[in-house]
């Protein structure tokens, strides 16, 4: 039987790969057919609240012929103890696909080691790859190629970007980051992104790192499951995306945000809510995007051996 295609990481995958990936998402988009899941089935695991990765994903299943099934671990003998290992083998029996949200990356390298069918990464404390996939997405529909353009990312260094610093290693966008030392990414994680060739820097200045930036990202500043909120808003305060900050960047930068948003935290109204934000246009591409990484999963998208 032949490894199943797990979609875990972005720098797991080959440049080609989610090439393929972003162009068969535009596709579908476009309204070609897909069909990757009839007759199919996905599971979706969640330890953690989700309202644009829940129901794009259970939308994408029905669109492409299939359906899902939402299980919330609590709700499952997961919250009482079996194993993953068991669970990956049992779900594997039923369903063709299986996402997982976690906040425990570990979980999700063991469900995928388990399972012989394909494991879908739907967020971890580590990554949140779908949703980078759909923010490229949604930058080459408005500005085109997002290779050699400057991505600016403010605040927390947290998962989202993690998976940003994976699109750099991929797709040649160059990597801003802009946060307080204490939230800086790990030196391991800068020193194999820049090993493989991509271009990220890492600035305390958020003026620095948005100066001259195509494209301006902020994230909530306490994610789910932090327990040092009051420190991590403490430390962030100097790193909220306003007007002026904007200023800094390209004249037709655009500004994203993978939602939920605190208005008047990580961002103001007035940027959000403004003609240089395209974060539903993100929220909507999640849909798109995932669809395509089903198909490549599922096989209907051809696979490259890694870089
Ligand atoms: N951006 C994102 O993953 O949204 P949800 O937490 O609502 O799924």
């Amino acid at each position: 039987m032949s490894e199943p295609r797990h979609f875990l990481d972005l720098d797991r995958l080959s440049t080609g790969e989610l090439r393929r990936i972003l162009d068969h998402a535009r596709a579908l988009k476009a309204g070609a057919p897909g069909r990757a899941l009839a007759g199919r089935t996905l599971a979706m695991i969640f330890e953690k609240p989700s309202t644009r990765t829940r129901v794009s994903f259970e939308v994408a299943a029905q669109q492409l012929g299939g359906h899902a099934v939402v299980l919330n671990a609590r709700d499952m003998q997961l919250g009482r103890g079996e194993t993953i290992a068991d669970t990956a083998r049992v779900l594997s029996r039923y369903v063709h696909a299986i996402t997982l949200r976690t906040d425990h990356h570990a979980k999700l390298l063991e469900l995928a080691a388990h399972a012989t069918v394909p494991v879908i990464n739907a967020l971890t404390d580590a990554s949140h790859p779908c949703q980078i996939l759909a923010d490229v997405l949604t930058f080459e529909e408005h500005r085109g190629p997002v290779a050699g353009r400057i991505v600016a990312w403010v605040g927390d260094f947290n998962n989202v970007a993690r998976s940003w610093v994976h699109a750099a290693m991929r797709l040649g966008c160059i990597l801003h980051v802009a946060c307080p030392p204490e939230l800086t990414p790990e030196p391991e994680l800068l020193a194999r992104a820049r090993a493989e060739g991509a271009r990220v820097e890492v600035f305390a200045e958020p003026a620095a790192a948005v100066r001259g930036a195509h494209l301006v990202v902020t994230d909530t500043w306490v994610s789910m499951g932090d327990a040092d909120g009051a420190r991590k808003r403490r430390l962030l305060e100097p790193y909220r995306v306003d007007a002026r900050l904007m200023e800094l960047a390209a004249a037709d930068a655009l500004f994203m945000h993978c939602l939920p948003a605190h208005r008047g935290e990580e961002v103001t109204a007035e940027v959000i809510d403004g003609p240089r934000s395209v974060v539903f246009d993100e929220a909507e591409n999640r849909l798109h995007v995932q669809k395509a990484i089903l198909a490549w999963c599922l096989g209907e998208i051809g696979a490259d051996p890694m870089p």
